[in-house]
């Protein structure tokens, strides 16, 4: 079992505070960071940056075939590449966000980036590996130590993005939130905690204080294995 990092599979809807979160644990316990959403964002941006029409399933699956992407999963020193191009700011992009849906809902393209998780996810250098998504508990790593749901209301997660993204009115943002929720969900049920899965409500805690429940849960799940 030794030779198997520690798996902490971490899901919950944009604006939980999943990213920051998830990270900063990582940090904490000196584990290894892979954020699942940032591989769908790379493919998103290729997609776009081949000019393929997002909302072709069958030329996004062309697409895929050369897909060459790279992410960091140290938690110090994140990056994500396409080829050889560093694209770590530009796949949070308004027009990333708005393609990415539309790839993520591709059968194919879910079942190559799974395999390619599973791959990083136990093959890091470090005791452990946080893992973040949308179906990380459910579909990736459903076997993990430890399942945590990261959620928030509406009202909380959209009060965090529009304070995260000022070039844009908090009602645009809002939008574009609900309806990226309103698409993703229809492939994944990322709203309702799946059995064995413990749930971390973070609408009335600050960060701080979501990262201790978190690392708290992680504390309690790995001493009980
Ligand atoms: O967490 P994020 O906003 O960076 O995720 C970007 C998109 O990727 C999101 O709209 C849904 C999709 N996604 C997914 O379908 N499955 C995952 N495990 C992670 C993200």
């Amino acid at each position: 079992r030794h030779s198997f990092p520690t798996v902490v599979a971490i899901d919950g809807p944009a604006g939980s505070g999943k990213s920051s979160v998830s990270r900063a644990a990582a940090r904490r316990l000196g584990f290894a960071y892979l954020d699942t959403g940032a591989a769908y964002r790379a493919l998103a941006w290729h997609v776009l940056d081949h000019k393929v029409d997002t909302e072709s399933a069958d030329a996004v699956k062309a697409a895929l075939a050369d897909f060459d992407y790279s992410i960091g999963t140290d938690p110090d020193e994140y990056f994500v590449l396409v080829g050889e191009t560093d694209v770590t700011d530009a796949i949070r992009s308004p027009a990333v966000s708005a393609a990415v849906s539309a790839v993520a809902r591709v059968p194919e393209v879910r079942t190559h980036l799974t395999w390619l998780f599973q791959n990083l996810a136990n093959n890091v250098d470090r005791p452990g590996v946080v893992v973040e998504g949308r179906d990380i508990t459910t579909v990736v790593a459903p076997d993990a130590d430890v399942r945590i749901l990261l959620t928030a209301s509406e009202e909380a997660r959209m009060a965090r993005r529009s304070a995260e993204i000022t070039t844009q009115s908090a009602e645009t943002v809002a939008d574009q939130l609900r309806s990226r929720d309103r698409a993703d969900s229809q492939v994944v049920d990322f709203m309702s905690a799946a059995d064995g899965v413990t749930t971390v409500d973070s609408t009335h805690l600050d960060l701080e204080q979501t990262i201790t429940a978190v690392i708290d849960v992680i504390h309690t799940r790995t001493a009980r294995a």
